[in-house]
């Protein structure tokens, strides 16, 4: 079965189950700033999950396209991928357990043909701090479902993933595991979310290939095993939850499902192989690299080359049309790598060489293309298919400058027999050699790193440059950027500026908020003035420099709504809401101290904890870190502000 033919069934199946099918999100999060990619599929539909009504109604599915850059170093073995497809459907406030476990069991048993005798699962063992019970009824419900199919499904207990690999399979077929393993949230295990995040318990299901066990993973195996027995295909999340202030637990306003499953690994189960390489999307990309190496895919000195360059190469190419361009910055520099990186294995590789279209890169891309224009549109233009192949062939020749006076430094510096990490930060920063092939080729000579002490010097170097490098590999809300908090934070003070200079008929109508910049549309009729722009700046600037506490409250709606906090035109919101005041609010209105805010907005943040840190690190007191770049029209009545911190 072809990925084409799974995605297809599984929106049809969905769709007949009275869901509304949803194009995916684009992979860079739009009005987002928590993370740099999207790499889950509730991830565009937070603010749904969080009570306000979908305009598609509460029964949704889609396919997404996610990547996840913490698993850039995972890729090589025979499951991980840094882009990925994740099919979902959701129910906001509609159905939940004893409709979705079933739904999900009776699509992978129907439809993909899977037999029910490889399928395990786990559920939540419960959480006792957190007041969170264990999710009987789910374990319930499959006993139930694996019965219908005449199997006795044994339900037992983990907790641990250490405990997992001390007590094995029990002859279980249903499995209690503690929060680490069966709970999601964007944030993870309940601890590291932060206030008005939400989350819930989970039920994953592991398709069991039959596999020996690998003992030098743990001595016994058991569903979330890492030895390649069991991969995990479907996550059915019951998001119920939300962190409250006092870091304790509380009901969403509705219950909701939100499943999230791997296409791509769905597939590989489809057809009883585990090597997700081994599906039909990479085998023609696969061939490509076989035919111009002479290498064997199944050789062992090279099966993880192969594997880097066909997953990085798909990532770059929806990256791309996505808008992404490499770059020395964030989403750009995750690009450069992936290119980078799938330059330096198909050298490995030994592949011939070709120019332009006929580098080979651009011909995986143009075989990914391909494969994946019918399902997402975007990539069948002639236009996109250029620019694909004319960016990574950019990359490529650029890179190749970069590795040859790379390499004669590191051969200068490897004399020494071991690499200080004054020469890995020097090759780094200086010669743009990646950190990565520093460490991929000592290694290979055998020749010692010092990496300890290179993260010690990247992260002063950060400090200095703010320019921030590591965290864009890490995923979920670690990678809230600092830039873009901060900009967020000043897109609340500009609103309210705004509403002084301009009178308070100025509502937001859009925004849009990137590492560079803060971007606002508005209701305005007029084109402003050069004063009025001089004055909204001058008050912004004066409330960074006052130090104003941003707030975080969670209260009815209809008391933010007198308290005045500023809402996005047209959005519903749930009857408890997250409001972030610029200055301490009273929870009750008719206390005098609630016009102590200077700016109260319905918003679920994240922004930084005091305008304060709005003040860039080479400004000083008197400087002034904000400014408007740019005012114009946008449509009748609209009018767009592009503003910066410097
Ligand atoms: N949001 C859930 C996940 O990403 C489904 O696993």
């Amino acid at each position: 079965m072809t990925i084409n033919e799974i995605r297809t069934k599984y929106l049809a199946f969905f769709e007949k189950r009275g869901h509304t099918i949803i194009p995916s999100a684009p992979i860079v999060p739009q009005n987002d700033p928590t993370t740099l990619f999207t790499g889950s599929g509730m991830q565009p539909l937070i603010t749904y999950l969080l009570g306000a009504p979908h305009p598609k109604g509460n029964r949704l599915v889609n396919s997404q396209k996610s990547f996840r850059a913490e698993d850039i170093e995972e890729v090589g073995d025979n499951r991980h991928t840094t882009f990925f497809e994740m099919l979902g459907n959701w129910s906001l406030g509609d159905y939940f357990k004893k409709e979705q476990l079933p739904f999900f069991f009776e699509f992978l048993t129907s439809e993909i043909g899977l037999d029910p005798k490889n399928l395990y699962v786990t559920a939540f063992i419960g959480d006792e701090k957190n007041n969170v019970p264990q999710d009987t009824e789910s374990a319930g419900i499959w006993k139930e479902l694996f019965g219908s199919k005449g199997i006795d499904a044994e339900i037992v207990a983990i907790g641990s993933e250490a405990d997992g690999y001390r007590l094995g399979m029990q002859g279980g077929r249903i499995f209690y595991y503690e929060a680490r393993k069966n709970w999601w949230s964007r944030a993870g295990v309940p601890e590291n979310m932060p206030t008005g995040e939400p989350g819930g318990p989970d039920s994953e299901v592991f398709y069991d290939f039959g596999t020996p066990h690998n003992p030098a993973f743990g001595a016994e195996c058991h569903p979330n095993c890492d030895c390649g027995r069991f991969l995990e295909i479907g996550n059915s999340v019951f998001m119920e939850y939300v962190k409250m202030p006092d870091k304790s637990f509380a009901l969403l306003p509705q219950k909701n499902v939100d499943f999230g499953g791997g296409l791509e690994r769905i597939a590989a189960a489809a057809q009883g192989n585990p090597d997700v390489f081994a599906i039909d999307v990479f085998t023609d990309i696969i061939g490509l690299l076989i035919h111009f190496s002479g290498k064997e895919y199944t050789d062992s000195r090279y099966q993880r080359s192969f594997r880097i360059v066909a997953d990085h190469v798909r990532a770059a190419v929806f990256m791309l049309v996505d808008g992404v361009r490499p770059s020395n910055t964030e989403r750009g520099y995750v690009l450069r790598r992936l290119l980078r990186r799938a330059a330096q294995h198909a050298q490995k590789l030994g592949v011939e060489h070709g120019e332009g279209k006929n580098s080979m890169l651009v011909k995986c891309a143009v075989n990914f293309i391909e494969k994946y224009k019918q399902a997402y549109t975007e990539l069948g233009s002639e236009d996109v298919y250029q620019m694909i192949s004319d960016e990574i062939w950019k990359e490529e020749k650029q890179f190749a400058h970069t590795l040859e006076a790379g390499m004669r430094e590191f051969e200068k510096v490897a004399k020494a027999g071991h690499i200080s990490s004054d020469d890995a930060f020097v090759l780094f920063t200086t010669y743009g050699f990646p950190f990565e092939m520093t460490l991929e080729i000592a290694h290979e000579r055998g020749i010692d790193v010092d990496e300890d002490g290179f993260a010690t010097a990247m992260k002063k170097h950060r400090e200095l440059s703010r320019a921030g490098s590591e965290q864009k590999f890490k995923g979920g809300l670690a990678d809230t950027s600092e830039k873009t908090t901060r900009l967020h934070t000043a897109h609340h003070l500009l609103l309210k500026a705004l509403q002084m200079v301009l009178g308070p008929t100025v509502k937001q109508r859009g925004s849009n908020i990137t590492q560079e910049r803060l971007r606002i549309d508005f209701s305005h009729g007029a084109k402003m003035t050069k004063e009025q722009i001089a004055e909204v700046e001058k008050i912004v600037n004066e409330k960074i420099r006052e130090e104003l506490p941003m707030i975080r409250s969670t209260l009815p709606k209809d008391e933010a709504e007198k308290l005045g906090a500023e809402h996005e035109f047209g959005a519903k919101y749930p009857d408890m809401v997250s409001v972030y005041s610029l200055g301490p609010i009273s929870a009750t209105v008719d206390d005098p101290q609630f016009d102590k805010a200077f700016s109260i907005e319905f918003c679920g943040g994240p922004h930084v904890s005091n305008t304060s840190e709005l003040q860039g690190p080479s400004t000083g007191s008197g400087q002034a870190p904000f400014k408007i770049q740019k005012e114009e029209a946008v449509a009748a009545g609209i009018r767009r502000i592009k503003a910066v911190l410097q």
